[in-house]
């Protein structure tokens, strides 16, 4: 009997990669995403697509078991689905706000709890929990994206010890730049950078600046999409995947340099000097 995965955010980036990856393996996979019009897997016949739009916390319930009876079992959930909110803090609407938490982190909760009861007993499964080198380190004008991914680090670290008991492994892909959506459609402003009056302009448009200056360090989808597959099947009890040879870079400096060091290094790097 195959194996199934369930992937949230599969219309584009890292999660379509990561569907065609587990499907090339031979697994079913549930390949879930807010329209599922989007889809583009009419030529993997092991793949079914359902709507699940991670917002809404009533819909997991519904796609798990959907999926669970459509397949006949459930043995890894990727929490994938995620975007960016860059911009100052102070600039966020409360919408903005909770939208970036309702999506990066109830998101994850909602569907994860809908998963547990099946994983539990069966006393076996993978729960990969698709972070960032910024759930681990922070940079400029990015707090609330920041707040969501270590926020998701830290739950999974703590689930990993509760879950390890029935047979659950968490597992943590903390990938660095991809080139996806992430950095163009999906990308959302607490202000507008083409303003010169909003506050702070200076300092978002640098941030930008660097960012569009790492681009040509940034991994694909399919790169991040083996480690993903990696960190489902290799059997162990590591929790944390560092993906990408930026990412693996940068946080190798942070673990070397004193804080203080690091964090002017990172303010440097990011002053548009
Ligand atoms: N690309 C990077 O540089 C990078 C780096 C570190 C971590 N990550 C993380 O990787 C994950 C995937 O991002 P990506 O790079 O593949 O970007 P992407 O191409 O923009 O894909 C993001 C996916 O998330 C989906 N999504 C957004 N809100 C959703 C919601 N409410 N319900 C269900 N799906 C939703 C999007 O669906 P729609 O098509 O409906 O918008 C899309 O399928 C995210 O968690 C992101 O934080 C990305």
């Amino acid at each position: 009997m195959p194996q199934t995965v369930f992937i949230t955010g599969t219309s584009t980036g890292i999660g379509a990669a990561t569907v065609r990856l587990f499907a090339r393996h031979g697994w079913q996979v549930a390949a879930t995403m807010r329209n599922p019009a989007d889809a583009k897997f009419g030529d993997l016949p092991n793949v079914r697509v359902y709507a699940l739009d991670v917002t809404d916390a009533a819909a997991a319930p519904r796609a798990i078991a959907q999926a669970h009876a459509d397949f006949g079992g459930l043995d890894v959930l990727i929490n994938n689905a995620g975007y960016g909110l860059v911009g100052p803090f102070e600039a966020a609407t409360d919408e903005q706000i909770q939208q970036q938490f309702a999506t990066n982190v109830f998101g994850v909760f909602a569907v994860t709890r809908a998963a547990l009861p099946l994983l539990r007993a069966q006393q076996s499964g993978v729960i990969v929990n698709i972070t960032s080198v910024g759930g681990r380190t922070a940079f400029p004008m990015n707090s609330l994206y920041h707040a969501t991914k270590f926020g998701l680090d830290g739950f999974s670290e703590s689930l990993w010890y509760e879950l390890a008991p029935f047979g659950i492994r968490v597992k943590v892909v903390a990938p660095g730049g991809v080139a996806t959506d992430f950095g163009t459609r999906s990308l959302q402003m607490t202000i507008d950078p083409a303003d010169d009056q909003a506050p702070y302009v200076g300092q978002v448009r640098n941030v930008l600046k660097a960012f569009g200056e790492r681009r040509g360090a940034a991994s694909t989808a399919e790169q991040i999409a083996d480690v993903i597959y990696a960190a489902a099947t290799d059997g162990t009890a590591q929790l944390r995947y560092i993906a990408g040879a930026d990412a693996q870079g940068l946080l190798s400096t942070k673990a070397q340099m004193p804080e203080g060091d690091f964090m002017a290094m990172i303010q440097k790097s990011f002053s548009g000097e």
